[in-house]
């Protein structure tokens, strides 16, 4: 059975496929210190076991996915008290990235600040027609804190990252998919079955192969074109190593579905 967590509902909707739900209504799910730390060993406890092969991550209700970092809790912070903060929100954003599983962040209204740089560290973003995105930490004094500078410059680019950081804009879920922020607008009643066809045809694929892959983009974000494609090829030639491989390439030959099994 799945442990619980503090502010968050861990649900498995399909075989292989969990659910995170943050739930924090009285603060539109809000970011502070205690829900980063559930967020983590959430993330921590689905990334051990052996079977998670695809995480949605939502918010709950249809207002907001997350309203942001805790403003009110940032209010009274000292500079020191910022920093630890902010390394908490850092480390929770890698540690997702580097989660084995993909991960789909399923954005249902609000999605602000914290909760925006939460969203862009997952691999990618279905969002419901209400969504609502924006980095408005100019406009509190501060500067984003969990990544937004850095992910959002690499991912939709440095004028586009300027122009949204720098005016505070709030971007509709439509002009969110026209920067490929997202990939999917749907009705908010058609979100969770959206991202559960996603994940659907993800956990079809081979595990280890789809694991590798999500390292390697997200490594090679990182590194030269010609070391990124350097470490494809060892990650290449690795995959021949793994059941995934055998079977794979047997059920084609053979004109049959694959059957993967768990690694
Ligand atoms: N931190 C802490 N509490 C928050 C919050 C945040 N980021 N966002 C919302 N809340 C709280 C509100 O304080 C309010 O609490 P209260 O009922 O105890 O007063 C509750 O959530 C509902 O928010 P409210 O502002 O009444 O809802 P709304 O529909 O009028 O507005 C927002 C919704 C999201 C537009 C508005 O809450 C907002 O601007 N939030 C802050 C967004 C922000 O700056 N985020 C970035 C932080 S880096």
């Amino acid at each position: 059975m799945a442990p619980t967590f503090d502010c968050l509902l861990l649900t498995q909707p399909q075989d292989d496929v969990w659910l995170i739900t943050i739930d924090r209504p009285k603060a539109l799910n809000a970011l502070n210190k205690a829900l980063l730390t559930s967020l983590s060993q959430a993330f921590q406890w689905l990334d051990a076991l052996p079977t998670t092969k695809v995480i949605l991550l939502t918010g709950n209700g249809d207002k907001a996915f997350v309203a942001g970092a805790d403003v009110v809790a940032m209010q009274a912070m000292t500079a020191l008290e910022a920093r630890d903060f902010s390394h908490l929100g850092m480390a929770l954003m890698h540690q997702i990235e580097a989660c084995s599983a993909p991960v789909i962040a399923l954005v249902n209204g609000y999605c602000l600040g914290g909760g925006c740089e939460l969203a862009l560290s997952c691999d990618y973003i279905l969002a419901s027609e209400n969504a609502v995105f924006s980095q408005p930490e100019v406009s509190l004094g501060i500067t984003p804190g969990f990544g937004g500078t850095q992910r959002l410059a690499r991912y939709i680019g440095k004028g586009n990252a300027m122009q949204w950081i720098l005016t505070g804009d709030r971007i509709s879920a439509q002009d969110a998919l026209k920067l490929t922020l997202c990939h999917q607008v749907l009705s908010p009643s058609e979100l969770l079955k959206g991202g559960l066809a996603q994940a659907e045809k993800i956990a079809k694929n081979a595990p280890q192969a789809v694991r590798f892959a999500k390292q390697l983009i997200h490594q090679g974000l990182n590194l030269s074109l010609h070391d990124g494609c350097q470490l494809e090829t060892e990650r290449f030639a690795l995959s021949f190593t793994t059941q995934d491989q055998t079977e794979g390439m047997a059920a084609f030959a053979e004109r049959r579905p694959a059957r993967f099994s768990h690694q």
